[in-house]
């Protein structure tokens, strides 16, 4: 190609003149947007969940009501659509880019539990005796068999964890908290790490 053709090219466009493709729907551009549409750790094509989540609150705090009707024009695979419906908010998502709108679909198809629809009741009971924290799900899908599952957290104190390293034949446990950022399950001064040595 003549070196002057291409630095043609380069000038500045008319405003709004067509490229000569369209990354969002040409087929192998699309699904590298789409990985980074669902990377939570690069807010570029899509934000953090937790950016999300904010600004799904900061739009219904001054929209506020119940089932709205909601219209995300060009709305990728969905992130804001699915969180919108999750509570109970009816949303129309529009997109041109084929593959964003199957994830979407699917994606609001699927639940954590099931690939179907599904009813989950989650209770939490506190053992204080046992210093034992129960998270029980219960699942109820299409075949209405009720699926039992239990999240159990044994908590230990630091004199307790030594007691029981000890009868492995480790030493003195130092014990860290504050090490890990804290997110929506724990707060980070809650979560210990213990360094034993033997
Ligand atoms: C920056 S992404 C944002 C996606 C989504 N709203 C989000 O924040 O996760 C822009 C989206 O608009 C879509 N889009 C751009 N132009 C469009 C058009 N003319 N018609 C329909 N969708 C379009 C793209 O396919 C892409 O999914």
């Amino acid at each position: 190609m003549e070196l002057r053709k291409i630095v043609d090219l380069t000038k500045r466009p008319e405003v709004y003149s067509q490229g000569t493709g369209v990354m969002w729907t040409d087929e192998y551009i699309s699904e590298r947007l789409l990985e980074i549409h669902l990377n939570p750790d690069i807010e570029l094509a899509s934000r953090k969940s937790t950016t999300i989540d904010e600004t799904i609150d900061w739009i219904l705090d001054r929209i506020p009501g119940e089932g709205l009707e909601i219209l995300d024009l060009g709305c990728g695979p969905g992130l804001y659509a699915e969180k919108l419906a999750e509570i109970r908010h009816r949303v129309t998502g529009v997109d041109f880019s084929e593959g964003s709108i199957r994830y979407a679909r699917e994606s609001a198809a699927k639940g954590f539990w099931r690939g179907g629809p599904y009813l989950a009741l989650t209770e939490s009971f506190y053992y204080e005796e046992e210093r034992v924290t129960l998270s029980q799900h219960l699942v109820i899908g299409e075949s209405e068999e009720v699926a039992i599952y239990r999240f159990w957290i044994h908590t230990f104190s630091p004199a307790e964890i030594e007691e029981l390293l000890a009868v492995r034949g480790f030493r003195r446990a130092d014990c860290y908290d504050r090490i890990i950022p804290g997110c929506e399950m724990y707060r980070y001064e809650d979560v210990t790490f213990c360094l034993a040595t033997k």
